[in-house]
């Protein structure tokens, strides 16, 4: 998954692609690389790494031409050095992409059997080749289709030609590709966020679809080479500006926003006028949806499950969750009267979008939990219901976290009342703690130095354990998730009670484990769960909530006490020092906190 940019102008383009990759970053970190068409020739300039090392090179900054594409890689074909990073060229067309082209081997026998000869390990090196061989005999548009209907697998692509001064060629199937309009000239690029520093007036391409851009024109083609007509979209001209302030990481700033998402999900979504959830333009009526299916990647699956348990508890309805990679190829049992929503932060992450277009192809409900609401995910579901925690840099998902779980929340206690489960007296009740919910988060922010001294601990270990059970479950396979993803310690999320069948065998004299047993209906049987890891010398810390009742336990290490509440909101409470533990843990490593080694914050391949 990766991160296109194409110029066609007519001025230099070489800063304004490198400024343009700066912001598509957040879909791979591997390697960058830039190529432009200057005197009837390809220039190319590649280098491992950010984009920061491509922008240091002195040949780029002396780059000329008023044409050129721009790359930025997470590798999937390859290692992440600057052989492999993109474009890809040879003497005639230079090539950036996005996807997996899944029948490279065999093209690629064909091609070196015709003298091609290959200088890097990736998959994408078959497109330049096979576009250079069917131009032997077919003008551009016949080349495009022929090459295009060659591959198999996912691609968006941007194509420079040395003998075409005014021509990109972009193409799309599987990933996203948009198409932007400027004075004089217009743009390639994975998404409209790369473009919007330039325009707002946006073009998507549809999956099969190709473009011609010139300075002054484009053409769009369908995958036959047929000329089609497409809408121009006129997006929002704001631009987001957000950086790191005092923090030294964005994550870390987006941890102490958290008070500031909950408190915008709630003025969006709670009509307090009418003590009511301002979701009134739900399009289906309330005897068409009987069940529930959840589906998300990574964080969003997690908040997925953690909605499962408010569903069942507030609502009748019959609840499913899915991992959006399995769901897309498994035997779905498509039913008319389930709804399926789809939570994304990003709202392009490959798996999740493919989950959902599988939807839309069998005539489901499809209703999008979204940050990005220009994006794929929320463009093609039925209904949107964005998270409104503004722009999330962490590769580590925090604020959207707590965002997600917050709109899939608020989306259960409307339909818990719309379909007569939820009685108006506990549905008002629960509008009104919520509403005390970001408070709640403030001060629970609060503990913060007792977090960093037990991170030693945690940075010392083998490995660690997060246990839960309840809505506490999913919130420990969340912490557990965050310690991985950022201090690369072994770290396992599990159901408390399930220990006794296997992983007990794992605990042994010092090792770390997290118990998450706020005062909910599952408190003494985790206490008693936590026992048993204590008698086989874990090291615990215990995250519960404040009460007047004292822990009746013995020998635990740490405990930390976060504010009280109502026992369905005690899941967000309990995320914020989870979300530390795994911030300080890194932050004593000295680890790359806002890029961690081998992630992208979308993952846009599959
Ligand atoms: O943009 P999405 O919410 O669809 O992304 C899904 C996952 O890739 C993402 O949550 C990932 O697991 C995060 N890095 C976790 O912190």
């Amino acid at each position: 998954m990766c991160g296109i940019i194409g110029i066609n102008s007519n001025k230099s383009v070489s800063a304004t692609i490198i400024n343009s990759l700066k912001k598509l970053e957040y879909r791979g970190y591997d390697s960058a690389g830039i190529a432009t068409l200057s005197n009837g020739l390809i220039n190319e300039v590649k280098s491992e790494g950010r984009v920061d090392n491509l922008e240091k090179n002195s040949i780029v900054q002396n780059m000329e031409g008023n044409i050129g594409i721009g790359h930025v890689r997470w590798a999937t074909h390859g290692l992440p050095n600057s052989i492999n990073a993109h474009p890809h060229s040879s003497q005639n067309v230079s090539v950036v992409h996005n996807g997996i082209i899944e029948n490279s081997t065999l093209l690629k026998k064909f091609l070196l059997a015709r003298g091609h000869k290959f200088k890097s390990q990736t998959d994408t090196e078959v497109i330049v080749h096979l576009i250079t061989e069917n131009l032997k005999t077919e003008n551009i548009i016949d080349s495009i289709k022929k090459t295009l209907k060659a591959l198999h697998g996912s691609f968006a692509l941007g194509i420079i030609f040395k003998d075409q001064p005014d021509l990109i060629v972009g193409a799309r199937r599987g990933s996203p590709l948009a198409v932007g309009y400027g004075p004089n000239e217009n743009y390639l690029g994975s998404d409209s966020y790369a473009l919007k520093s330039m325009t707002n007036k946006i073009t998507y391409l549809n999956d099969g679809e190709f473009c011609i851009v010139k300075k002054n024109h484009v053409e769009f083609f369908n995958d036959d080479g047929v000329k089609i007509n497409k809408k121009v979209l006129e997006l929002s001209s704001e631009e987001e500006k957000y950086d790191k302030g005092e923090y030294k990481h964005f994550m870390a700033k987006e941890i102490e926003e958290q008070p500031l998402t909950i408190k915008n999900g709630i003025d969006e979504y709670i009509d307090t006028a009418n003590n009511d959830i301002n979701i009134y333009n739900i399009p289906w009526k309330r005897d068409e949806i009987s069940s529930i299916t959840l589906v998300g990647c990574g964080t969003a699956y997690h908040s997925c499950l953690m909605a499962k348990y408010w569903f069942e508890e507030l609502t009748s309805l019959d609840v499913n969750v899915d991992i959006a990679s399995e769901f897309r190829y498994k035997k779905n049992r498509f039913k008319k009267d389930n709804l399926y929503v789809f939570v994304s932060q990003s709202g392009e992450t490959a798996d999740t979008y493919a989950a959902l277009d599988l939807c839309n192809k069998n005539n489901m409900k499809t209703c999008a939990v979204v940050n990005v609401i220009e994006s794929s995910i929320a463009r093609d579901s039925e209904f949107v219901l964005p998270i409104h925690c503004g722009i999330e840099i962490g590769v580590a998902s925090t604020k959207a976290f707590l965002g997600q779980i917050l709109i899939l929340y608020i989306l259960a206690l409307k339909l818990g009342l719309l379909r007569g489960d939820l009685e108006k007296k506990e549905f008002s009740k629960k509008l009104s703690d919520l509403k005390n919910l970001p408070k709640l988060i403030e001060e629970t922010l609060l503990i913060d130095n007792k977090i960093q001294n037990i991170s030693y601990t945690f940075n010392e270990a083998k490995g660690s354990m997060f246990l839960g059970r309840g809505f506490s479950y999913p919130i420990a396979l969340e912490g557990a998730l965050k310690l991985k993803e950022l201090s690369y310690i072994h770290a396992e999320g599990y159901p408390a009670g399930e220990m006794k069948h296997g992983p007990l065998a794992l605990i042994e004299e010092g090792m770390p484990v997290v118990v998450l047993a706020p005062r909910d209906n599952y408190y003494k049987k985790t206490i008693s769960n936590m026992q048993e890891v204590i008698a086989r010398g874990a090291k615990v810390l215990l995250i519960t909530n404040k009460s007047k009742d004292e822990i009746v336990s013995e020998n635990i290490w740490e405990t930390i006490e976060v504010e009280s509440t109502n026992e369905d909101l005690l899941p967000f409470l309990l995320t914020i020092p989870l979300q530390k533990l795994a911030y300080y843990s890194a932050l004593k490593k000295g680890f790359d906190i806002d890029k961690p080694r081998n992630l992208a914050k979308s993952v846009t391949v599959e």
